[in-house]
């Protein structure tokens, strides 16, 4: 069984084996951005993939979506965002750091992205007990103010049409702005969902742990609209199947688990929510966000229904949101394009959203933690990440025995063979034995090795990386013999 790991055996493997680079790195690094190097956009791009075939490919229910990072900025005042998206933050007066003010309790922080503003607010009510991270100095804290996560950027060069905007800090309004038009231009009836891969950003005011929480990340979100009256029990359906998809590409069941949030930690258009967890290795081994999944109500669609009655009135304020209030929802909001008729029980509602909302990179870390190995071969510690073959950067490793006797040209030709149908790395420099070790660490499932036999009989070993035992397989079989291995 793989060991808890400490965090910065990760970190280094990822540096060493060209997982994860920090971003900017020669000019010295941007805080909380992070690369990812050749192995590790393989293994980001296999966990957007497993995430995508189970939730859109394999569903005749659900549909993708690739919306724009920039978005009109009516779209962050109907979503709440413009003016609730924030953290409480106090500053310092010894030595001028910010903290979030939950995360100056012992406990809160961990359990939280973002609390709720109004929770923050209550909870904020006495600082003078409370210890600055950055010196140590206790109760030395401003008043509490709160602090916008919303990155800000100008578009348009003229006076005339420049305006503000936001990068989206999650990809779901993305999904609630184009409902109408997936209605329109599909067969979709509900309950059906719309899927979405993308960057967001945040301007967080504590990053942490390696590629745990940063200011750019990708989220994987699913907006599944029903019919208002089902929305529980789409809620369960959605809780189950995504903690199963955790477990299924190889997270240990000990490692995951569900939590409910508390009434005062729901975001404010949430009225229930769970997190699935992972037992991360920071600090004694704390459970941490993964995944959200909330029951967004039909809030988002009636908002946005209340944001396109408020375009006039942001061109007449010059398009500045913080001079208009969002129009009230009128009496017929039922008539508006946000609106859904049910054909079959000829009925008009907006539709209710369960939103299960994983972040892909927290995902990444924690496939990398959970994968990570460390066990003793005779006598030399071997390094290994045991990924499920779907998540794997590298799904074969291709050597010659020695570099002759025409070795390199047969393992040559099995790797450009192979090559075509799943990712191959092909290597002929150095002992086998360390080429081994390569692949172990690198987390590719096989190694195939062309020998001294191959050219009497036409097999090569297959060796699996988690038993290191070794198998004669003949070249004519060996395709099909790894697709049915690697689809296990
Ligand atoms: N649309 C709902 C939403 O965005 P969230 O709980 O704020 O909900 C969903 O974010 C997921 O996105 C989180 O569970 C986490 O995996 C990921 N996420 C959020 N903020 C992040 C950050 N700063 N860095 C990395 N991942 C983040």
């Amino acid at each position: 069984m793989a060991k808890l790991t400490k965090l910065e055996d990760i970190v280094s493997l990822c540096k060493r084996r060209g997982f994860i680079f920090q971003s900017s790195e020669i000019y010295g690094g941007l805080a909380s951005c992070y690369d990812y190097g050749p192995l590790g956009v393989e293994l980001k791009n296999n966990v957007k993939k497993a995430w995508w075939k189970n939730t859109v490919q394999m569903r005749d229910n659900v549909v993708g979506l690739d919306c724009s990072i920039l978005m009109h900025p009516l779209v962050w005042k109907a979503s709440g965002h413009a003016d609730k998206f924030a953290d409480l933050i106090a500053e310092c007066k010894k030595c001028n750091t910010r903290t979030r003010v939950d995360h100056l309790t012992n406990h809160a922080e961990e359990h939280t992205e973002h609390i709720a503003l109004d929770a923050a607010i209550a909870a904020s009510h006495d600082l003078s007990n409370k210890v600055c991270p950055n010196c140590g100095s206790v109760g030395k804290f401003t008043e509490p103010m709160p602090f916008k996560l919303m990155f800000e950027t100008q578009m348009g060069a003229n006076v005339d049409d420049s305006m503000t905007l936001y990068l989206r800090p999650e990809t779901a309004q993305g999904i609630f702005a184009n409902f109408a038009n997936v209605l329109d231009t599909t067969r979709i009836k509900i309950p059906f969902g719309i899927a979405q891969i993308g960057k967001s950003f945040r301007n967080e005011v504590t990053t942490k742990a390696f590629i745990f929480r940063t200011r750019e990340f990708e989220q994987a979100e699913l907006e599944f609209f029903c019919e208002p009256g089902t929305d529980e029990k789409w809620y369960e359906y959605w809780k189950e199947l995504r903690f199963n998809w955790y477990i299924d590409l190889g997270i240990k069941k000990e490692n995951l688990r569900l939590r409910n949030h508390e009434h005062d930690e729901l975001a404010h258009y949430a009225k229930a929510c769970v997190d699935v967890e992972y037992k991360f290795p920071f600090g004694s081994g704390d459970w941490q966000e993964l995944e959200g999944i909330a029951n967004r109500t039909d809030y988002d669609l009636r908002q946005h229904q209340r944001g396109m009655r408020t375009l006039n009135k942001w061109f007449e304020n010059g398009r500045d949101l913080t001079k208009i209030e969002l129009a009230q929802e009128a009496e017929d909001y039922l008539s508006g394009p946000l609106s859904y008729f049910d054909d079959e029980k000829k009925k008009r509602y907006i539709p209710f959203v369960i939103e299960p909302s994983a972040g892909i990179d927290r995902s990444t870390l924690a496939f990398l933690v959970d994968a990570y190995d460390e066990e003793e071969v005779r006598g030399e510690q071997r390094n290994l990440l045991r990924f499920r073959p779907a998540i794997a950067p590298i799904k074969a490793g291709i050597f010659p025995l020695v570099k002759k006797d025409g070795m390199p040209e047969i393992a040559e030709n099995i790797h450009k063979d192979l090559k075509k149908y799943f990712n191959c790395s092909y290597d002929e420099k150095g002992a086998i034995g360390r080429r081994y070790r390569r692949q172990d660490e690198a987390g590719t499932p096989f190694c195939i090795t062309v020998d001294g036999q191959t050219k009497q009989d036409n097999t090569v070993t297959v060796r699996d990386r988690d038993s290191m035992e070794q198998v004669r397989v003949s070249t004519g079989q060996l395709l099909n013999y790894l697709r049915e291995k690697l689809e296990q």
